[in-house]
């Protein structure tokens, strides 16, 4: 009998053949689709959704929600400076953005057999802490997301069709989406680059299945229409990563005012170089664990090239080709206008 989530989607398990044509072999549960739509992910989801369907939201938490790749990292550095550290004076920032800010749909990922199903030492160690007589089986990251104090800056990668239904009536959501183009490159750089993912597949392999709905969290244009269908409540704003790109004191005005900080020019100003691409760079990784090390042919790093345009380096004519093609018929009847994601 299949098993049906809280929000209604129903898990159906992808095959070991399934797995493997897609290059993901590596999950000690394999990967479930969720339906209707599809949602590709780790076999251990459904339990940490159902979870989060229940979870405990408070009024001052701000939520930031992307397909990943799409510039979630920035965004929560933004965020967070922006709260918590607008004097860039808060010792707290020395530790991880990614465990002072917590990812609530990161717990499914750690189900690799490469970390024998186990958060990575950096996650445990802080949950030892903060979380003691806490079952790490009801996700680490969700547990330590309940231990963070307020006001948090949550991320998630998960559609707002799996969140509770009432999500936007509870707290404030940031949504930043990409070019999917630059976000597929990213993200095939990202599962080549670390690990425990141990992904085999190649480029125009790998696109295709983004393009087919095939592979980890697709399909991309649910996930983005959804939550642009979305964008006129008043506890959503919907941003782009290329208009941050292209003016970020633009971008972290309109933040300032949605999230209500009040900050003044002069520390917006900080928040942008504190931010920028080559500080949060330079300042070293999201997360330092060895596991999530690299592997060791791999040159890429998390923070890779931070810019716009990079697929031109990576998609051949015929893929452009295709790739636009699917833009184009994903966008037809739609509001949503990514014309400047195209080839042309
Ligand atoms: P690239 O791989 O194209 O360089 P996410 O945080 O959602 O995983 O997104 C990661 C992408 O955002 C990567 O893109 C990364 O380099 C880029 N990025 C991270 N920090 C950035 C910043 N401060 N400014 C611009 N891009 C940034």
């Amino acid at each position: 009998m299949s098993k049906q989530l809280l929000s209604g989607h129903v898990v159906e398990e992808l095959t070991k053949e399934e797995q493997k044509a897609i290059g993901f072999n590596n999950f000690v549960h394999g990967i479930v689709r969720l339906k209707p739509e599809g949602w590709v992910y780790p076999g251990t989801a459904p339990t940490f959704l159902d979870r989060i369907y229940n979870m405990e939201f408070r009024p001052d938490d701000v939520l930031i929600t992307t397909f990943p790749k799409s510039g979630t990292s920035w965004m929560q550095e933004i965020i967070w400076t922006m709260v918590h550290n607008p004097k860039l004076d808060n010792p707290k920032a020395q530790e991880s953005l990614w465990l002072r800010s917590p990812d609530i749909s990161l717990d499914m990922m750690f189900d690799s057999k490469t970390l024998g199903g186990k958060a990575p030492e950096s996650y445990q160690k802080k949950f030892r802490e903060q979380c003691p007589g806490k079952n790490e089986k009801e996700g680490v990251t969700l547990h330590l997301a309940d231990a963070e104090p307020s006001p948090r800056i949550l991320k998630s990668h998960y559609p707002f069709t799996l969140m509770p239904k009432d999500v936007l009536d509870r707290v404030k959501v940031v949504y930043v989406a990409r070019n999917p183009k630059d976000m597929a490159i990213s993200l095939f750089n990202n599962f080549k680059m670390f690990k425990v993912f141990e992904f085999e597949s190649e480029k125009e392999e790998y696109f295709k299945d983004i393009m087919n709905n095939k592979t980890l969290y697709c399909p991309y244009w649910p996930h983005v229409k959804e939550a642009w269908g979305k964008r006129h409540h008043p506890n959503l704003l919907f941003l782009f990563y290329e208009d941050m790109k292209a003016d970020i004191m633009k971008e972290l005005g309109r933040i300032n005012e949605f999230l209500g900080t009040g900050l003044s020019q002069e520390s917006l100003e900080n928040v942008a170089r504190h931010t920028s691409f080559s500080a949060m760079k330079s300042r070293g990784e999201p997360i330092t664990d060895p596991v999530f090390d690299k592997k060791d042919d791999n040159e890429v790093r998390f923070f890779r090239k931070g810019t716009t345009g990079d697929w031109k380096n990576h998609f051949s004519p015929e893929m452009q080709k295709e790739f636009d093609q699917w833009i184009k018929e994903n966008l037809a009847g739609s509001d949503l206008s990514l014309s400047w994601a195209l080839a042309e």
